[in-house]
């Protein structure tokens, strides 16, 4: 008689364990993959589709444009020595360096999207 509550109550907390257990996987892959994180892989692709051209991105010497190893961990930028800061960067990637010599960097404001920027971002980060 004693055994039959006991395992009941086993067999319910194992029936909720076994429901919300795949909840809570769907609730962390989510997590993980939302917009506002910025993608590191796609961003890597970004790059190499549109920066890599004159920017080095695991040297700081300068290939066109100043290379960009360790962006994110100095203080500030290579060129204009504005604080590095998620905006400045984001500033940088919309309207470039128009009057850069001898190269100009181009604007990407019509080439590439929010989101594109903050997988871009989201990779220059691991740089
Ligand atoms: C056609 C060559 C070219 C391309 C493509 C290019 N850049 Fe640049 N970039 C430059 C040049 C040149 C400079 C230096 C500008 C100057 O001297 O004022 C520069 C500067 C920068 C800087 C430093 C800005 C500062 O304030 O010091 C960052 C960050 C940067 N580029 C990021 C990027 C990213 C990210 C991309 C791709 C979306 C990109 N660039 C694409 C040529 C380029």
């Amino acid at each position: 008689m004693q055994k039959n509550p006991n395992r009941r109550w086993f067999e319910a907390a194992a029936v909720a364990v076994a429901v919300m257990f795949p909840l809570l996987l769907v609730a962390a892959a989510k997590k993980g993959s939302s917009a506002s994180s910025g993608s590191v892989k796609k961003g890597k692709a970004l790059f190499d589709q549109n920066c890599s051209l004159c920017h080095f991105p695991n040297q700081t010497t300068t290939k066109i444009g100043p290379g960009l190893k360790g962006l994110f961990k100095r203080k500030t930028l290579p060129i204009s020595h504005k604080p590095v800061t998620v905006a400045n960067v984001r500033d940088q990637i919309l309207n470039g360096s128009p009057s850069a010599k001898p190269m100009p960097m181009p604007s990407f404001k019509s080439k590439l999207s929010a989101k594109d920027i903050a997988d871009l971002i989201a990779y220059l980060k691991t740089l």
